[in-house]
Formats: structure tokens, C-alpha cells, sequence
């Protein structure tokens, strides 16, 4: 089966990738590198021992998509390609209004004249808003708190209009909750641009000594220590998620949509005694003001994906601070040696 990789070369489609080629599948990749480097294509290729395909090309870019669907005969589509920084977003919604909804409608155009009709979509726990209860199910009430949100709120809306109106589509929309880790290699894993905006890769920034002090954004929460709880789930055990979600998609389901978490909650602290503990250091923080937009706790119920996809995330915090750190500490300058 030839699956397309939209926004191949980031951080969650690079392990993908590697969990793909290992189940045979065959592996294309299109990004435009906006937020990545084609080193994170070649290591998923030495790590699996298998070949990837790489188109450069923006999705914006509705010739070039064209040509690409024309030349490869592809199965399906995992569609990772988008801006992600939220902080970004509310400066420049513009940009992310055109990247990732124009361009999923171009790669949507794409797949309706090419009758590819199979798609995994990357969307986000954030789609849940603020949400009153915990753990948050598929079915809970959707709304956008930033202009990121809602670019995945929208094309949650678009794919679930054309499948009503078409239902020869099969498509998994995957709501990730917080992705942490790496590849237990240390050959691929998370390479943001700039500072972190993200808790994980910026703890990771300290322990290597890029970065002075890790800024906890807030300790007066209704929480345990007062610090803010996320369902961090280990990028490995998300990729394989995709595996499942594609073998789903086979048995033509229609359109289904999954949470990919663990369901335990780590707060702020937590997560740093586990991080100094896989880096064996102490590492320094400052209490800061809670960021605004941010929900005090957020965690998912994932046992609709055990029971329809028999995925569960089965690495737990320590291994996902370990990766991490092994990823961090081998390419402490990420990709770019
Ligand atoms: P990433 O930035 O590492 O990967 C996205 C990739 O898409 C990058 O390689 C980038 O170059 C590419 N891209 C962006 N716009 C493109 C365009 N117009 N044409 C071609 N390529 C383009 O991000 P990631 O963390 O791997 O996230 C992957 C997907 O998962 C994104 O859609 C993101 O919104 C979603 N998601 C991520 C998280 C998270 O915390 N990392 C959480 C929930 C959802
Ligand atoms: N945090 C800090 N210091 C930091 C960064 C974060 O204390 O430097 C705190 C936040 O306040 C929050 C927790 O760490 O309590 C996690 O924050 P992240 O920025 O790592 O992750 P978020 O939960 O805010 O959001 C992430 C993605 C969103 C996505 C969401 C759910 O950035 O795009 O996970 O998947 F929608």
C-alpha cells in the first residue's frame, strides 16, 4: 500500500514514517521544509533500513500536487502539513488560515480527482476548547480558543461535510493530546526552531544547557501542586496510532474520529523531576505567570481507540523523559550537526 506523508519530515510524521516502512507499507513524503530539514527523511530511511520517497513542495502549490498524485498511485494520505505554534497563530492568522485550510483543500481537490479517498487527518486535543469534563471523550463539545484551533476545528467541519456528502470517503480524524519523546534510537525526535514553545523541548533546551531556566507558567492552579496537567503521550506510541488508523481506514469504517493519549494527567513539576531523573541533573525553574489561553488540566479518554483501532500507548512518563533526553543529548544542536 503507498501511503502519501504530508508534512513528512516533522517531528510526528518522522516517526511515523519509521513505524510504516516497518509494517511495509510504501512511504511518500511531500513537505516544503517550512519546519523541518530532509535529515529527519533520511534517518527514518536508516532506521528502518527501507527507502521514502521525497517530494519538496508546498500544498499551496496545487500544480506541483497535482503532478505528484499523477506520477504516484497512492492508497491513502496521512496529512500532518500545517503550522502549529499557537502563540503565532493569534499574530499571524492569516498565514495559518492559508496554510493549513487552503492547503488542505487543495490537497483535498487532489485526492477527489485522483479518487483517493482514504485520509488520516492530524487534529489536536485543542478542539475540545476549555472542557468542563475530564476525561475529555470524542464526543464532547468542539470550539476553537486561537486561530490554530480553530484551522483544525474547520477542517474537522470540512472533512465531516464531505463525507456526508460523498461516503465512499474513509477518513480518521486523530485528536492528539501532548506528544513528548522520541525515537529510542536518539536518531529522530523533536527539532523545534528558535526557543521551545512547547514544556518538553524546552526543559530538554535546559538540561543541555542551551537555555538558563525552565519557566513554569503558573502555580496556582486547582491542581495538586498548582501547576498545570496535559496527557503527555510518547510520539512513538502515536505513530503507530496512524498504523492503526490506516489498517481502519481498510475496512472502509466511513468517517471515524479517535483521541491518541494515555488518559493520566502529569502536571508542570511532575514532569520535571521525571526529566531530571532521566537526565540525572538538577534543573533549575522559575515561577512565572500562567500563560493566557491555557486550561488547568486536560486529559483524554482513549478507550475508543483501544476498543475500535486495539491501539493503547504503552510507553509511560519515564521512558518518554528518557527518549527525550537521549534524542536531546545525542544532536543537542538538533538536526543541524
Ligand atoms: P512539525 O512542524 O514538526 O511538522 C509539520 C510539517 O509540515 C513540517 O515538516 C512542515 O515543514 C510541513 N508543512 C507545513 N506547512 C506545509 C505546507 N504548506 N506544505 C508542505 N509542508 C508543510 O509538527 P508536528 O508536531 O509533527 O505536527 C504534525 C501535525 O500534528 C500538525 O498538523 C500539528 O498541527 C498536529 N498536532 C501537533 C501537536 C504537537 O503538540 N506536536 C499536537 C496536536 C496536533
Ligand atoms: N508550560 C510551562 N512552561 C513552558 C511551556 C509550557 O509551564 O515553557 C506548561 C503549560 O502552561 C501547560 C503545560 O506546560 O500547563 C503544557 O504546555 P505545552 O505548551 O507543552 O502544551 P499545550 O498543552 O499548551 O498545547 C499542546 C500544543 C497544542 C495542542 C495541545 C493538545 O501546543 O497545539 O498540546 O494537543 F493543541
Amino acid at each position: 500500500m503507498k501511503i502519501l506523508v504530508t508534512g513528512g519530515a516533522g517531528y510526528i510524521a518522522s516517526h511515523t514514517n519509521v513505524e510504516l516502512l516497518k509494517e511495509d507499507y510504501e512511504v511518500v513524503v511531500l513537505d516544503n521544509l517550512s519546519n523541518s530539514v530532509e535529515e529527519s527523511i533520511h534517518r527514518a530511511e536508516a532506521l528502518s533500513g527501507k527507502s521514502i520517497t521525497f517530494y519538496q513542495a508546498d500544498l499551496l502549490d496545487y500544480e506541483t500536487l497535482d503532478a505528484v498524485f499523477k506520477a504516484e498511485k497512492f492508497d491513502a494520505v496521512i496529512h500532518f502539513a500545517g503550522l502549529k505554534a499557537v502563540g503565532e497563530s493569534c499574530q499571524i492568522p492569516l498565514r495559518y488560515f492559508d496554510n493549513n485550510i487552503t492547503g488542505t483543500i487543495n490537497l483535498l481537490k487532489a485526492m477527489e480527482e485522483h479518487s483517493v479517498k482514504k485520509l488520516v487527518f492530524s487534529s489536536s486535543a485543542t478542539v475540545y476548547g476549555h472542557a468542563k469534563e475530564m476525561p475529555i471523550k470524542e464526543d464532547a463539545p468542539l470550539s476553537a480558543m486561537n486561530p490554530y484551533g480553530r484551522t483544525k476545528l474547520i477542517i474537522e467541519d470540512m472533512l465531516r461535510d464531505i463525507y456526508a456528502s460523498d461516503n465512499s470517503w474513509d477518513i480518521a480524524l486523530l485528536r492528539y493530546f501532548n506528544p513528548i519523546g522520541a525515537h529510542e534510537s536518539g536518531e529522530i525526535g523533536e527539532d523545534p526552531n528558535g526557543i521551545p514553545n512547547n514544556l518538553v523541548p524546552y526543559i530538554a533546551k535546559v538540561a543541555v544547557g542551551a537555555l538558563d531556566n525552565i519557566h513554569v507558567f503558573g502555580n496556582d492552579y486547582d491542581t495538586p501542586d498548582g501547576t498545570g496537567i496535559r496527557d503527555y503521550i510518547h510520539v512513538v506510541d502515536l505513530a503507530i496510532g496512524h498504523v492503526k488508523a490506516i489498517e481502519k481506514l481498510n475496512s472502509n469504517p466511513g468517517l471515524v474520529t479517535y483521541n491518541l493519549g494515555t488518559g493520566v494527567g502529569y502536571s508542570v513539576l511532575e514532569i520535571i523531576k521525571n526529566y531530571e531523573a532521566a537526565c540525572q541533573k538538577a534543573l533549575p525553574y522559575v515561577i512565572d505567570p500562567r500563560r493566557p489561553g491555557d486550561a488547568a488540566v486536560c486529559y483524554s479518554d482513549a478507550s475508543k481507540a483501544e476498543r475500535e483501532l486495539g491501539w493503547v500507548a504503552k510507553r509511560g512518563i519515564k521512558e518518554m523523559c528518557e527518549d527525550s533526553w537521549r534524542w536531546q543529548s545525542k544532536n543537542p544542536n538538533g538536526y543541524n550537526k
